[in-house]
């Protein structure tokens, strides 16, 4: 069923954004190279099933989020491939965005996909100003210097530390780095909520909790995962000398730990007693940590 889900969602946002990307200068085509692409749109998925519990956002609108959050996504992974960060040379099953176009180019289709994703929500016709405005803090919050690119900074510092980092510090730099954009993902879908402020911030920790996990499980994939199948490459983070959950409390407990989380995070929804369906959310938490790819 999350199979369905995710391709759906990916259908949704290609259309959205395939309309909205010209294709008339080399950085508009490198913009949909990396977008218009074999990705699983995880994010989008959140977007749109945390969207099915609010009744007071349109399809349309709960597209635009869900591709305004899919096009920030892209962007920090063609600038996380790039030489001075994690200098990888295969992403999303092809050739990463520097080795296609150079780097000069790559960096730009990034930086002009980060600000498409802001365009896009003030482009759309359903919502509210306000809820605009409250779209665009969620997402700038959760991408910037006390979100993505924080953990982004943490996760490159502690390259350079020799000094082994704890369970918490690994904690905090997963939570920044892919917890903040889930977890914003799932806030998205809850603008101009219809449902209480209580079952709101529950759904967020369930982003919380879900984001966290996911990374955990990429850690994992990183290390046991075929290259092929991920579509990126493998053992990047030994390559690097990355702190990861693998480092720190090795494979095994690093799966517990993600499991855990996603048994804690489907508690959480169970707990919201909604008569609506939480069963796409439910699976794509389940998805999240299992995954092959
Ligand atoms: C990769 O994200 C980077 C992380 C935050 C782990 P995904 O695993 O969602 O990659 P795509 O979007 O499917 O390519
Ligand atoms: C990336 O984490 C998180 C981002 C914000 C892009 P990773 O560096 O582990 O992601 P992959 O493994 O390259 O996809
Ligand atoms: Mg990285
Ligand atoms: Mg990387
Ligand atoms: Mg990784």
């Amino acid at each position: 069923m999350s199979a369905k889900f995710l391709t759906r969602s990916r259908e949704l946002i290609h259309n959205n954004l395939s309309g909205l990307i010209k294709s008339e200068s080399l950085i508009d085509q490198a913009m949909r190279y990396s977008v218009l692409t074999d990705s699983k749109v995880i994010r989008p998925a959140l977007v749109l099933a945390s969207g099915k519990l609010n009744s007071n956002l349109s399809e349309a609108s709960l597209i635009n989020l869900a591709s305004a959050v899919e096009l920030i996504h892209t962007y920090s992974l063609i600038h996380d491939d790039l030489p001075s960060m994690d200098n990888d040379d295969f992403r999303r099953g092809k050739e990463s965005s520097h080795i296609k176009f150079g780097e000069a180019y790559a960096i730009l289709a990034g930086d002009a996909l980060h600000d498409l994703a802001f365009e896009l929500i003030t482009l759309d016709k359903d919502m509210s100003d306000s809820a605009k405005v409250k779209a665009v803090n969620i997402l700038s919050r959760a991408s910037g210097s006390s979100g993505m690119v924080l953990g982004q900074y943490l996760d490159i510092e502690s390259e350079n530390n020799n000094k082994a980092i704890g369970e918490n510090e690994i904690e905090k730099i997963h939570s920044l780095k892919t917890g903040k954009l889930i977890q914003a993902s799932i806030n998205l879908g809850q603008l101009e909520s219809s449902l209480s402020v209580e079952k709101q911030s529950i759904l967020s920790e369930f982003g919380s909790a879900i984001g966290l996990a996911f990374q955990i499980h990429d850690d994992i994939l990183d290390q046991v995962g075929e290259s092929s199948i991920l579509g990126k490459s493998t053992q990047s983070d030994i390559k690097n000398f990355k702190q990861t959950y693998i480092t720190v409390l090795g494979i095994e407990k690093s799966k517990v730990v993600a499991n855990n989380l996603a048994t804690k995070s489907i508690k959480l929804l169970e707990n919201l007693n909604l008569d609506k369906d939480i069963e796409t959310l439910k699976e794509l938490a389940d998805y999240m940590v299992n995954r092959k790819r």
